[in-house]
């Protein structure tokens, strides 16, 4: 039987839709309007469209925002008087730094400059420490929007193996992290992991994070599973995700498809995050 398709872009729309009319209430109540800083360093073109779709959803549900655009050839101390400004400005309650920062920066060193309390990406240490002991803190935004996924077609992860493929600060790491919190068995592969394939037709939950196009082939699915796509690999013309979603979908039980699955999801958390960070939710 062909799998259920998890529709992210309609599942986002949902959200953006709650957090358009809370942001409604919230300036009614003559509370401050949510605002996000973005900074982008560099011409990637992948980083360049996703912060173009993240100013554009911030615009669309309410939230003011910035955007901070600076030459790849930026030197790290810029940088971080950037992060000090942003984290004093009464108007910015989120700060986002896209990543993949060129290589000349150290960019752990700019995540830990920026305050946890305005961290909406969840990859301060200290957000990061707090997920892994179980405390409310801001939660990476791929993650949270798969968790938000799974509990959408209710499925219940307690007791069932998860396998995430992807050992990624970003992605892999918080996300195994989160299934952890929600008592899956989880199982972390990388490039090392000897026998993915193996590993993979375990999996009640499987999450591909690699970034490699059509990975995941549709034997390495237990039949039934939920089958969680983070891939966006842009091949000629096409994007395509880190499972081979036309043999896969009749394999898995649910699925997502790439476009439309995680990537709109990731969009919906960021902005949920940007208004907790204003309601100050968790700090
Ligand atoms: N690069 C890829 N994904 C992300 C993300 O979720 N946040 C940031 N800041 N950079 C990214």
């Amino acid at each position: 039987m062909a799998a259920q398709i998890i529709d992210g872009k309609a599942i986002a729309k949902e959200i953006r839709k709650a957090l358009a009319e809370k942001i409604k209430v919230l300036l009614e109540q003559g509370k401050p309007r949510p605002g996000l800083a973005v900074v982008l360093v560099g011409d990637d073109p992948a980083s360049n469209l996703y912060v173009n779709m993240k100013k554009k959803a911030c615009k669309e549900v309410g939230i003011y925002s910035e955007e901070h655009r600076l030459p790849g050839t930026i030197r790290q101390n810029e940088l971080l008087g950037l992060i000090d400004n942003l984290n004093s400005d009464a108007k910015i309650h989120g700060i986002l730094v896209q990543l993949p920062l060129p290589k000349s920066l150290d960019e752990q060193e700019i995540i830990n400059r920026i305050d946890p309390a305005k961290d909406v990406d969840g990859f301060h240490p200290i957000n990061v420490g707090k997920l892994c002991i179980g405390e409310k803190a801001f939660i990476p935004c791929t993650p949270a929007g798969i968790m938000h996924m799974i509990d959408t077609i209710e499925y219940n992860p307690s007791g069932k193996k998860a396998v995430v493929i992807g050992r990624s600060n970003i992605v892999g790491k918080p996300m195994a992290q989160l299934l952890l919190q929600r008592n899956a068995t989880v199982t972390l592969c990388h490039s090392k992991t000897k026998d993915l394939a193996a590993e993979c037709r375990q999996a009640d939950i499987l999450v591909a994070a690699v970034g490699k196009p059509e990975m995941v082939k549709a034997d390495w699915i237990k039949p039934g599973a939920v089958v969680i796509d983070v891939g966006i690999n842009k091949v000629g013309t096409k994007t395509l995700g880190d499972v081979a979603f036309e043999q896969a979908k009749n394999a898995a039980g649910w699925i997502t498809p790439v476009p439309g699955g995680v990537g709109p999801m990731t969009i919906a958390m960021l902005l949920n995050s940007t208004v907790n960070a204003c309601e100050s939710v968790f700090y």
